[in-house]
């Protein structure tokens, strides 16, 4: 029989060609490093609700869904519609709109630390801003993050993303910078303690809430709590990075979810509707220093400077709030993570029935999968989390990327082992879903893989 790798290639003549002309203009021929693919990946023309289909005209069910971008799913009818009246209007005057002030309003109702917003125009620039306010608010330089935890690809948060965790994550991250970013295990509330110890130069803690890698690397609640006990004490800023769990986990993000609230939040992804955005939140005394004053020289030597050509752009600012309308109803969060609920259930029914040695995970709408045997983590016992976190980061091991294309050919695009569940997915999708799966697994067994 072919192979996985000889059907792939077969099946997809045009992105095959597009990837090798964009080759020539294009670095390595990717936009970003998650797009990476071997032997390329495929070109994608067009999509709506839950499915997206390629340049070769194969249709699949979509479960990168934007980045995570789209919780509503692709093209929701409310937020095309909010998109194209502003679109009738002009694009981008360059000003203030009456948009931008409902977007922050509607952003504050729902965000339990957020009582004013500071928009930028991705996620990454949102954590740029928190350090650059944090250090500012407190005087001092030093960041503690969290092993595996992204936070975008600037400089101060290119570390310890992956291992090995003391070399940054790219050439040309000045060591002055990398080494006033302290990074450690996750979980680990007495490391955390050691540290704050040791280091009196502390300004913030960022993390993401739900778990590195937007829970594939799952907290532990009471975590949560104690850090924000620790960093109240100390009067070390708390920065909850919600990039990808806000407006998902509920209405007012994993800060609602989980009961704990931190100073400052940095979103992205599901406030724009699917358009570029980014916002930093906090308490009005917290995000005072942003605000400029009728007083030159504060102004020059104390505000915290921040600009941005795209900040809360009409657009994103039309398509965010009729999507954020219809997440502060519910409905969306609650039927994407049924779905997902299902989903993960369904396929470790089928991993039993292939007795397959992979476990199907993960929290409201995001479910995620590995190649291994059931980890103490994922009951709810930390003592092993660093090594637990390991082997999830792994996901399928060596079979990642046969498993991703074997999944491919029969219909369905996983983000790395897993995805986004959104609020267009049906009960049809996942039953598509588990027969690629029982004929991917097929396919991997026939060739050794798992
Ligand atoms: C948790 C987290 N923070 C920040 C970012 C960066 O956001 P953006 O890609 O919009 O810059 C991401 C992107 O995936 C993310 O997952």
């Amino acid at each position: 029989m072919t192979s996985i790798h000889d059907r792939y290639v077969a099946a997809n003549p045009r992105s095959r060609a597009l990837y090798a002309e964009q080759t020539n203009y294009v670095p390595g021929g990717v936009t970003h490093f998650s797009r990476v693919f071997e032997p390329f990946p495929l070109f994608i023309e067009r999509c709506t609700d839950s499915r997206k289909w390629d340049s070769d005209g194969h249709e699949y069910v979509d479960y990168w869904m934007g980045h995570g971008a789209n919780l509503l799913g692709h093209g929701h009818p409310a937020v095309l519609e909010a998109a194209h009246a502003q679109l009738d209007r002009g694009l981008h005057a360059g000003g203030e709109t009456e948009l931008g002030l409902e977007w922050a309003k509607i952003i504050c109702e729902l965000v339990p630390c957020a009582e004013q917003v500071r928009f930028t125009a991705s996620g990454g620039e949102a954590t740029q801003l928190a350090i650059r306010l944090a250090r500012a608010l407190t005087g001092k330089e030093k960041i503690l993050k969290f092993h595996f935890h992204f936070h975008g690809w600037h400089d101060s948060v290119m570390t310890s993303v992956d291992p090995p965790f003391d070399v940054p994550m790219s050439p040309g991250i000045p060591p002055a910078i990398a080494a006033d970013v302290i990074s450690i295990p996750f979980n680990d509330i007495g490391a955390v303690e050691r540290t704050l110890d040791q280091h009196e130069a502390l300004a913030a803690v960022i993390l993401e809430p739900a778990g590195g890698h937007y829970g594939a690397l799952p907290v532990n609640p009471a975590f949560l709590h104690e850090l924000r006990l620790l960093t109240a004490d100390r009067g070390i800023i708390l920065v909850f990075d919600e990039v990808v769990t806000g407006f998902r986990y509920a209405p007012g993000g994993a800060q609602e979810y989980y009961g704990v609230t931190p100073d400052l939040t940095t979103l992205g992804k599901i406030m724009g509707g699917g358009f570029p955005v980014g916002a930093l939140v906090g308490s009005r005394a917290l995000m005072e220093p942003l605000a400029p004053r009728s007083d030159a020289q504060w102004n020059r030597f104390s505000l915290i400077r921040q600009h941005g050509t795209w900040n809360a752009n009409p657009i994103s600012a039309a398509a965010g709030i009729a999507a954020l309308r219809l997440v502060a109803t519910g409905e969306p969060i609650r039927h994407a993570a049924e779905l997902a609920g299902q989903l993960r259930d369904d396929l470790n029914t089928l991993f039993a029935k292939h007795s397959l040695g992979a476990v199907a995970y993960g929290d409201v709408s995001i479910w995620k999968t590995y190649l291994g045997p059931p980890l103490k983590i994922l009951a709810g016992d930390f003592s092993t989390a660093a090594d637990d976190s390991q082997h999830l980061n792994a996901g399928w091991g060596a079979a990642n990327r046969s498993l991703r294309q074997a999944l491919l050919l029969n219909g369905i695009d996983v983000m790395q082992t897993g995805g986004f569940m959104s609020a267009a997915h049906s009960t049809a999708d996942l039953d598509r879903t588990i027969g690629a799966f029982d004929r991917a697994i097929q396919d991997l067994k026939a060739e050794g893989l798992v």
